[in-house]
């Protein structure tokens, strides 16, 4: 096994070596009153849980990054090298050296907790929060909310960015934010996704049932310059929250803050959402005791166009998703690949530039299905047959892409 430095060299310490890694990429959850289950910022911090760290970045269950990285890179990728893995390895072997701390100013050594977003001149910030907290009963068991969030805007709006802000960082596992412009979800305050009542608006297609998806870390998506997503006049926001199970009696209150221009900007993205429709191999039924894989091709593209972000979708049953495109030249261009397909860690994957497919691409996605008893979050005991469905216990396979017509040059714009 090939080992950092031998300790015939350097001895690995803390200070010189962890440290610096656990900052650039863990710090940003793991600090006091963030959404990690504890702080790594100091050497108390991290030395009891040294071979708990060794084995969640040996495993790459940590940092949370579940996209293949030999497959395609994006702006906010997340993840050790090698070398990093390697080196918290040998550093615990060698007994958790703590090293001689450099003297540093104070309040550099408090991650400073994430910056207001300031509002500038042509930009206004507003905050949707929900209409009364949340109460979250002590019962151990996770859920699935939805909480209506009235707004009913006169005129179209320009968004430049969306922030979520979760209320309970404990408890707020994930959330989706929705929109809707025919008044189907009023009223909706925390109903259960459970709720039959639920399926009703379900059963409905929503303006954008994807504009924001927050996981812990992705508090926050600012669109490229020049460009927005537009909010359609009369539209109320929808949120879908996933709590974490809680032995104790809890609250929650989140809030989405949108940022606003005043003026239109130039380009507007557009979301293309490839659903199941567009699967090749239907009907779109996963077998009980089954390990299935649908393939899904959209129809060649009618224009230029120029990728921003993309975010696969599937529930539990999910065990890999993978996506492509071919250019009506051949050329493949590799989008996302996730191996292990992780419910509670999806999110919009942003391109480090534009990336462009050219009239004519036809997009691929394979998602694949684990409904054996073999896969730990199959909700379903005893395992049966699984179908589309908005609900938790039934499966979706969707890949949403925001764009905007392509431009000359968009190729070498960073996002
Ligand atoms: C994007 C936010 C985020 C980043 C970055 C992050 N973590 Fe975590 N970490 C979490 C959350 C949230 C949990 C608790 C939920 C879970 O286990 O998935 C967690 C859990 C853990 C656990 C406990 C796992 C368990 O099974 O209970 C360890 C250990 C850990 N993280 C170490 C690290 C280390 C080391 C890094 C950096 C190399 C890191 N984390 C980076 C958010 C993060």
């Amino acid at each position: 096994m090939f080992f950092y430095v031998t300790s015939a060299q350097k001895k690995i310490t803390y200070a010189e070596h962890i440290q610096p890694i656990l900052r650039s990429h863990c710090i940003s959850c793991h600090r006091p009153n963030d959404v990690a289950p504890f702080s790594l910022l100091s050497y108390e911090d991290v030395a009891p849980r040294a071979g708990f760290i060794e084995h969640v970045t040996s495993t790459k269950y940590m940092p949370p990054w579940r996209a293949d990285s030999s497959f395609s890179h994006f702006k906010n990728e997340n993840l050790l090298s090698e070398q990093d893995i390697l080196m918290i390895k040998q550093w615990v072997a060698d007994g958790r050296t703590k090293g001689k701390m450099k003297k540093r100013a104070s309040k550099e050594n408090a991650a400073s907790p994430e910056i207001s977003a300031a509002s500038s001149e042509s930009v206004t910030y507003k905050r949707f929060s929900m209409q009364k907290p949340f109460n979250i009963k002590g019962d151990g068991k996770e859920q699935f909310r939805f909480f209506h969030i009235p707004f009913n805007n006169p005129d179209s709006q320009f968004i430049s960015s969306i922030r979520f802000i979760p209320g309970n960082k404990k408890l707020v596992h994930h959330s989706r934010v929705m929109t809707d412009t025919t008044l189907a979800i009023s009223g909706i305050d925390g109903m259960s996704a459970d709720d039959t009542a639920s399926y009703a608006f379900q059963s409905k297609p929503l303006s954008d049932p994807f504009l924001f998806g927050w996981v812990p870390g992705n508090n926050r998506i600012k669109f490229p310059a020049n460009t927005t997503k537009l909010l359609y006049p009369h539209t109320d926001l929808l949120l879908n929250i996933h709590y974490a199970p809680s032995p104790v009696n809890d609250t929650d209150s989140s809030l989405v803050e949108i940022g606003f221009t005043k003026e239109r900007p130039e380009r507007e993205i557009q979301t293309l959402t490839l659903t199941e429709d567009y699967i090749s191999n239907k009907p779109f039924l996963i077998k009980a005791n089954q390990i299935s894989k649908f393939y899904l091709r959209y129809d060649p593209l009618q224009e230029d166009i120029s990728l921003i972000s993309i975010m696969p979708h599937m529930h539990l049953l999910g065990k890999s998703f993978r996506a492509f495109a071919v250019t009506p030249d051949g050329e493949l261009i590799k989008l996302i690949h996730i191996p292990r397909w992780d419910f509670n860690w999806q999110m919009s994957y942003t391109f480090k530039q534009f990336v462009k497919l050219p009239k004519g691409t036809i997009i691929y996605a394979e998602g694949e299905y684990d409904n054996t008893i073999n896969n730990p979050r199959n909700p379903n005991h005893p395992v049966k047959n699984v179908g589309l469905g908005w609900g938790t216990k039934d499966e979706m396979m969707n890949l949403v892409i925001y764009f905007v017509p392509y431009r000359v040059g968009d190729e070498n714009i960073e996002l």
